[in-house]
């Protein structure tokens, strides 16, 4: 059988970071960090800047994707792109990824699952290259959320930051080895608690996004719990085994609830909202680029990611690194 190693990692976050103080302050927004924080965990977010998109974002974080495996980008087959927040409608992010790449060859598209996008792109890479149409492909989650929120909603504004993040798989792992398992799963029914409020095939819009988070946050752990719980029986394994979770940095609340559900300490689990704040499809690859790069995610080690968006969607991915 092919299997599927994960050899690079990249990240890019915008230049302006906008505190939750200066929300206040600066932007007009009544809101305080007390309030922010107590309820989020988020303390700031990088915000775009006009020169800043989703396209740049993500083919400066594959470029460091590409430098931390040492591949050249005329080596890779395909380019993934997770997106709420295309430049365009079409041309697709990734080929606006691969035209800046320098790239001649290959095919690229873009994935559309909200804050799951990431895994959803995973998923899909793993099955094309166990398929044997590519061999190296780079899978991408880049947003500029900062474009689609409505600023005058305090109850959404304060919880979304920009960037993108990045990584390279390649086939060749080794038995028990790379990406063990992906799963998803969606269901639109409750599309009416997180959505954004139309798009260019809809007649009248304000493309906002919109959301109920009480209901967002009922579904999210009972949905990642089964996710997650589905990833480690397909495996043969149990909370004890994961060494690190990756999960999608939405809520301190959410993230707390699934480490604790699984047993593992804080210090075993990646955190970046406090940060970055939900960058909804960057936020997996930008939080397992941070863990990796400072050294904590090591080779060997079994990497638990989980995710929920608008859709709703959902899902993991178990990786020995
Ligand atoms: N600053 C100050 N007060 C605020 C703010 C703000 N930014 N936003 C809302 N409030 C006020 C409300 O007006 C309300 O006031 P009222 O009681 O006088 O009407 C009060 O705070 C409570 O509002 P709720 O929306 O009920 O607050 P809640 O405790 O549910 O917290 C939150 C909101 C943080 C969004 C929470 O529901 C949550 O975390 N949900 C999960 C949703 C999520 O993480 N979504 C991210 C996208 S989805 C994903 O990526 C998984």
């Amino acid at each position: 059988p092919i299997r599927v190693r994960l050899t690079g990692v990249g990240g890019y976050l915008p230049r302006e970071v906008v505190t939750n103080d200066d929300l206040a302050r600066k932007f007009g927004i009544e809101t305080s960090d007390e309030w922010i924080k107590t309820r989020t965990g988020i303390g700031q977010r990088h915000i775009a800047s006009d020169d800043e998109t989703t396209s740049s974002m993500a083919a400066e974080a594959a470029r460091q994707a590409l430098e931390y495996a040492d591949v050249d980008a005329s080596q890779v087959d395909a380019v993934l792109v997770a997106t709420a927040t295309p430049d365009q409608v079409f041309p697709a992010v990734a080929v606006q990824v691969q035209a800046r790449l320098g790239m001649t060859a290959g095919f690229g598209f873009d994935i559309s699952a909200a804050c799951s996008g990431f895994v959803y792109a995973l998923a899909t890479a793993t099955a094309l290259m166990q398929s044997g149409q590519a061999k190296k492909v780079l899978v991408i989650g880049s947003e500029v959320f900062s474009r689609l929120l409505d600023w005058t909603d305090r109850s959404t504004c304060v919880l979304f930051g920009d960037g993108a993040g990045a990584v390279l798989l390649e086939t060749g792992a080794g038995e028990g080895e790379g990406v063990l398992s992906t799963h998803l799963h969606s269901d639109g029914r409750t599309g009416d608690i997180l959505y954004v409020d139309g798009a260019a095939g809809c007649p009248s819009t304000s493309q906002h996004l919109r959301m109920q988070g009480r209901e967002v946050f009922r579904h999210a752990v009972v949905k990642l719990s089964q996710a997650v719980d589905e990833a480690l029986e397909v495996n043969g394994l149990t909370g004890q085994d994961i060494q690190w979770m990756v999960p999608h940095q939405a809520n301190l609340r959410i993230i707390d609830g699934m480490a604790k559900k699984l047993a593992l300490p804080a210090d075993r689990v990646v955190v970046t909202v406090d940060r970055h704040a939900n960058t909804s499809a960057a936020s997996i690859p930008l939080a397992l680029n941070e863990a990796v790069r400072d050294g904590r995610v090591r080779k060997g080690d079994l990497v638990l990611m989980e995710a929920l968006g608008g859709g709703l969607t959902w899902g993991s991915a178990l990786i020995r690194m």
